[in-house]
């Protein structure tokens, strides 16, 4: 099977609602919010953007007819909702540009829509730029993915140039850079570094849902680092390690984000915007187009009432909520020196 075939229904396959990071952050209650549900502005502003939502469909695939089939469909959701959106690695159209339509339908289905370009870390300043050509996208994310690459036989092996051109691309390139891991997380150190690189906005993208290593290793019976399944940091503990970075770096989150109330999480732990690929591709591929638009709309509607909920009527003001930890979250914050 195609490579990225083989990545969707494998990210389907291990899709589950199960217990993450999330469920150890609790919300303070407040018995008297003095808001009303219709003076709620879900509205944010993210990498250069105002989004009419808090939350965007991530990065996730291209570069095969099944694949083409679900840009397309995701990009109809995104647009009947509203929502930014990211294509997969465009990387497959670059080396072939017979697969181009294979991203470029995101484009044709939502023409004004904020599209997202997606290349790897080592990609080269000229192919960042015909990435970002290639159906005119309004943003560049770079992801950064090291232990994916590693568990691959065939995956890279020298990192040593990531730096040097995540620092040239951003120099060169004339839309908004977002840096994004794929579901390993991110430390407070990391963000530093990529501060000091010219980075302005990153997406922690952190342990909770899909697992790049778990994925990998489920294409291959001979399997290397199996034991990496739940490698990384998650996306919780990122998002409290970004609040600890010495920079100004706007931080938008993904990885393990099942519901609103995730989303909403995220977002009182200082996320501008969050990130959503398993969780709205599984239900693409369970429920079709029509079900995945209302669920994002649901989403939005629950948005409303969880704002109210403790008094907030945009996103600044949540990001003054007060959150009690438990279990690995108040570990990681111990073990962190995190207050
Ligand atoms: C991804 N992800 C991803 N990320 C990226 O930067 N480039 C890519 O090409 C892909 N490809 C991809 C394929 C599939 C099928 C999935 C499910 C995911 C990673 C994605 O953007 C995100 O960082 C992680 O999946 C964590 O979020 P979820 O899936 O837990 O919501």
């Amino acid at each position: 099977m195609n490579r990225k075939d083989e990545h969707v229904s494998l990210a389907k396959a291990f899709h589950d609602k199960q217990k993450n990071e999330f469920d150890f952050v609790r919300v303070i209650h407040n018995p008297l919010p003095q808001t009303a549900v219709a003076d709620v502005d879900l509205s944010t502003q993210a990498a250069g953007f105002t989004l009419s939502s808090p939350f965007y469909i991530n990065a996730m695939t291209g570069g095969s007819e099944k694949t083409k089939k679900i840009n397309q469909n995701l990009a109809i959701v995104a647009r009947e909702a509203d929502l930014m959106i990211a294509t997969g690695s465009v990387s497959a159209a670059l080396k072939d540009p017979s697969l181009a339509d294979t991203y470029t339908i995101v484009r044709q289905e939502y023409p004004h829509g904020k599209i997202i370009a997606n290349i790897g870390a080592g990609t080269s300043v000229e192919r960042a730029q015909e990435a970002i050509r290639l159906f005119h996208a309004d943003a560049l994310q770079i992801h950064l993915n090291a232990p994916q690459e590693l568990v691959m036989p065939e995956g890279d092996r020298d990192f040593t140039n990531w730096k040097a051109l995540i620092q040239e691309i951003h120099t060169a390139i004339d839309v908004p850079l977002i840096v994004k891991e794929v579901g390993f997380g991110m430390t407070r150190e990391t963000i530093n570094d990529l501060a000091s690189l010219g980075v302005h906005t990153v997406d922690i993208s952190g342990r909770s849902g899909t697992s790049f290593t778990q994925i990998e290793n489920a294409r291959r019976s001979k399997r290397e680092l199996n034991y990496l399944a739940d490698w990384g940091q998650s996306t919780v503990a990122s998002l409290l390690e970004a609040n600890e970075a010495d920079t100004s770096m706007e931080i938008l989150a993904s990885g393990g984000i099942r519901n609103a109330y995730d989303i909403f999480k995220a977002l009182c732990l200082g996320a501008k915007a969050v990130g959503t690929s398993g969780t709205v591709l599984t239900h693409l591929m369970n429920h079709g187009v029509e079900e995945t638009i209302m669920l994002m709309k649901q989403w939005q509607e629950e948005l409303r009432l969880l704002y109210t909920m403790v008094g907030a009527t945009n996103i600044a003001t949540l990001h003054q909520q007060s959150l009690i930890f438990s279990g690995p979250v108040k570990d990681w914050c111990e073990a962190r020196g995190i207050d």
